[in-house]
């Protein structure tokens, strides 16, 4: 097997993605291995799942920097530290430079939880319930520097039933987004996708 690609986990957040991305990679066989949690929140609430599971993680509040681009600095000064190849964000709710976003442009990766390019940005289950439609889903894409915009990955489908309120849908949206993140990021560790002229192209 080829060596496993150094892959960390950006969050701001619950986690709940964190912690399958991390779950998957736990495989022998899994491509990928987290070798850092970073999160720009001190208490978001996934550093604690990380470190009980012996990952290391690091804290940097966006906070304490005058500019976007110096605090992106920092966060690629701190993948840069740990050897990262690869990095997944995991409802990291931070817009980023574009300096940072060019830089790690095919080997960065987003979920959001709607189908994109439909209801990009926040508040997204409010979104789709107000349009009405009928399905929805989740979206992992390589990132790019204009939000929710990159190249897709992989997509999948949940229906949005009658009864549903933002948080009925967001819950059978996030059991697909547990499943379709680790599938992408062994993906893209295998080099099964690249991003190639703007597109995500399946070898
Ligand atoms: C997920 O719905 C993800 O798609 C979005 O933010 C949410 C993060 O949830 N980008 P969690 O922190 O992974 O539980």
């Amino acid at each position: 097997m080829q060596r496993k690609k150094r892959t960390a986990i950006l969050i701001s957040g619950r986690g709940s993605n964190m912690r399958a991305l991390i779950d998957a990679a736990k495989a022998a066989e899994f491509p990928a291995e987290i070798v850092l949690v970073f999160s720009n929140v001190e208490g978001a609430a996934g550093l604690d799942f990380a470190r009980a599971q012996g990952i290391p993680t690091k804290v940097i509040s966006h906070k304490v920097f005058a500019s976007r681009e110096e605090f992106d600095a920092a966060v690629d000064a701190a993948l840069g530290a740990a050897h990262v190849e690869l990095v997944c964000l995991a409802g990291y709710m931070r817009i980023l430079s574009d300096g940072f976003a060019r830089k790690w442009e095919g080997r960065m990766l987003n979920i959001h939880p709607s189908l994109l390019p439909a209801f990009p940005g926040t508040h997204v289950h409010e979104q789709v319930l107000a349009a009405g439609v009928t399905v929805s889903g989740c979206t992992v894409h390589f990132v790019v520097p204009e939000l929710d915009a990159g190249p897709i990955i992989a997509l999948a489908q949940v229906p949005v039933l009658g009864g549903d309120t933002p948080d009925t849908l967001a819950a059978r949206v996030l059991e697909e987004e547990h499943k379709l993140y680790p599938a992408a990021l062994r993906k893209l560790a295998e080099g099964k996708v690249v991003l190639r002229d703007g597109r995500a192209v399946t070898i």
